[in-house]
């Protein structure tokens, strides 16, 4: 496989770079009969359009979805559900100084060393942009998931070393009239300010992002090799920028002793009571009926303003300095591609275990 899609029953395969003339996704396996129309995928693409927010890049896109095919008479009819999406606001131009240098902390490097060219305008594949593709397939699968009662609710964890502590699932659920994505009010003023000092030195930062999936049934995930938090973690870890994901108490289990991190179990009314939920809602690679919960860990904006030292095509020495519009900290824009990721792949776990059990 080249790489372009994911999911089995439910698979996505996105397609167009960053500066070519659109993007867009191909749903194969949508079950027919969902409601489904071009609000409903806009609704999605708004929460993580550029050119909002003080940690967001100034590139202006309206990114204005169009359903090509699989909807009819507001529902889909089980055949490929294409969505594309125009690009607006692309500045080329500014990519040409550094066209024969690779980007420290970009694909450029990788991309030339694996296919002999690149596409140096914005990154090509490799640009955030690809992620409009996963959040629209994720709007598709948001809605199959909700039918069933399913949420997803992601934010920002941390920025930096300011990390969010005092929120209820409440704030959560409006995370998106908030700029930062962060449920906690004191941390996000911290993190503004933190924001506004990086940027001001050129700079870029880091952070965590959290995405729960509340209401998910006991049963999903296929062992062995496709164990629901490797699915997980697989979905996250494919969007750019991301280096680490852990699941429930992730590394810290790590440091724990098994008294402190199993989730002991008692009956209550007829049901199982978990204690606790250090594994984040999946015990062998299947959901246990509580909430799944995975964090990832998402590395400073590559692009920043500093003179960097870098390498030409004809691998001499030279320095860098990089224009261009950027996020100061891409976390936030990540939150909508990090719950689409999630939902592609709890989709695909709920549809496979339709087959699993009577
Ligand atoms: C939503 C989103 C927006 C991004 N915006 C930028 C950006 O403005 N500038 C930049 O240099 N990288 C940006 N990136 C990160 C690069 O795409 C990413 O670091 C690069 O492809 C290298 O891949 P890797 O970090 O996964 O190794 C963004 C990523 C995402 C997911």
């Amino acid at each position: 496989m080249a790489g372009n899609s994911f999911g089995n029953l439910f698979r996505l395969t996105s397609f167009g770079e960053s500066h070519g003339i659109a993007v867009g996704a191909i749903v194969d396996g949508c079950p027919a009969g969902l409601e489904l129309n071009e609000a409903d995928i806009q609704a999605e693409l708004d929460k993580r359009k550029p050119g909002s927010g003080i940690a967001g890049t100034k590139r202006k896109e309206s990114d204005t979805v169009k359903i090509l095919s699989g909807v009819f008479e507001g529902k889909t009819t089980g055949t490929p559900i294409c969505m594309v999406v125009y690009n607006e606001d692309q500045q080329s131009a500014g990519y040409e100084l550094v066209k024969d240098k690779f980007r420290p902390g970009h694909a450029d490097y990788t991309y030339f060393k694996k296919y002999g060219f690149y596409d140096y305008r914005g990154g090509g594949r490799s640009s955030g942009r690809e992620t409009v593709a996963r959040v629209a397939a994720g709007a598709i699968a948001k809605k199959l998931l909700d039918n069933q009662g399913i949420k997803i609710l992601g934010f920002v964890k941390a920025i930096g070393s300011i990390e969010c502590k005092e929120f209820s699932e409440k704030d959560l659920e409006k995370i998106y009239e908030n700029e930062l994505r962060c449920p906690d009010a004191k941390a996000e003023e911290k993190m503004k300010e933190l924001i506004k000092e990086t940027k001001a030195s050129g700079n870029s930062i880091g952070g965590i992002v959290e995405i729960r999936a509340v209401n998910v049934p006991a049963g999903l995930g296929e062992p062995v090799f496709e164990k629901l938090d490797s699915q997980i973690a697989g979905a996250l870890m494919g969007i750019g920028a991301v280096k680490g994901v852990e699941i429930g108490s992730g590394f810290n289990a790590a440091r724990s002793f098994g008294s402190e991190n199993n989730d002991q179990i008692i009956a209550e009314k007829g049901n199982a009571k978990f204690l606790s939920n250090n594994a984040g809602g999946i015990l062998g690679g299947i959901s246990t009926g509580q909430d799944i919960i995975a964090r990832i860990a998402v590395k400073p904006t590559p692009s920043i303003l500093k003179k960097q030292k870098t390498i030409s095509k004809s691998i001499e020495n030279t320095e860098i300095e990089i224009a261009g519009r950027h996020d100061v900290c891409i976390c936030p824009r990540i939150v909508p591609v990090a719950e689409a990721m999630l939902a592609l792949a709890l989709v695909n776990a709920l549809l496979e275990q339709k087959a699993r059990k009577q």
